[in-house]
């Protein structure tokens, strides 16, 4: 078991996380925004640091203060999907390792309004039309694919509720294979479950490449806080 395993090194690694949410502006007073608090890719950063890693750290917008004064770790701020888009591709360029903790936004307005969008006389409700964002992590694979370079273990996040039909591990299956990144990290997500809490409970997914890999087939699973969470999927991206 992992007990008997000495602990994973990442020394001389360079890893990148993003954590937290974007922030897709409608007008200068409003956004679209999301519940993550940043607390998993904190912890998973500081995972990394501990092991030996030079980390550079992207974080949106987040409740929890990202880790500051920690040695062997650089925060990079950002607001939006484009500009987290930006910040991963410049960074995935000379990373071992990227960590695709952030809950990036699917779509932001499809149009910025310089001023600010008032109500109008005729009581007509507003239509706000939405534009889908790119996906960083399919890109950061279809990248590496397709030019031999980049990180060579991208982690993946999933915050799944499931459905009538699907279970939450089965989906998460679907998007490994549809992402094509390395590891999956599953959340369990619904009401009070996950979004700012401490505890977690986590799946993670391994690609038929990373099982070779890892020399097992069976993803780990685990219940318990996102430190003890970000001390599993650092370790499987480690080995
Ligand atoms: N992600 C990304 N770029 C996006 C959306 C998501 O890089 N535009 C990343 C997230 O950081 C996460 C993973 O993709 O690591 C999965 O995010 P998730 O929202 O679960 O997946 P989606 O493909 O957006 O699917 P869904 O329609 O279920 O939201
Ligand atoms: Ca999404």
């Amino acid at each position: 078991g992992p007990t008997s395993q000495s602990p994973p090194s990442l020394t001389g690694r360079r890893v990148v996380v993003t954590a937290g949410g974007t922030r897709e502006p409608l007008d200068p007073v409003r956004y679209l925004g999301n519940r993550s608090s940043g607390k998993q890719g904190f912890a998973l950063a500081e995972r990394a640091v501990h092991w030996g890693a030079q980390v550079h750290l992207i974080a949106g917008i987040t409740d929890a203060e990202p880790p500051s004064g920690i040695s062997n770790l650089t925060l990079e701020r950002i607001e939006t999907a484009a500009q987290l888009h930006e910040a991963v591709l410049r960074e995935s360029v000379h990373a071992d390792v990227l960590v695709m903790a952030a809950a990036v936004a699917d779509f932001r307005p499809a149009d910025y309004a310089q001023a600010k969008i008032k109500k109008t006389d005729d009581d007509a409700n507003p239509v706000i039309p939405l534009q889908r964002n790119p996906d960083i992590l399919a890109d950061t694979v279809r990248r590496r694919a397709g030019t031999g370079t980049g990180p060579k273990v991208i982690v993946g996040f999933a915050a799944e509720t499931g459905d009538d039909a699907h279970a939450p591990v089965a989906l998460a299956e679907q998007k490994l294979q549809r992402k094509g990144c390395d590891l999956l990290v599953l959340n369990q997500v619904g009401e009070n479950l996950v979004f700012g809490q401490d505890s977690t409970e986590v799946h993670i997914l391994a690609s038929e490449a990373a099982q070779r890999t890892l020399g097992s087939a069976e993803p780990v699973h685990l219940r318990g806080s996102k430190v003890e969470a970000a001390e599993a999927v650092v370790s499987q991206a480690a080995r």
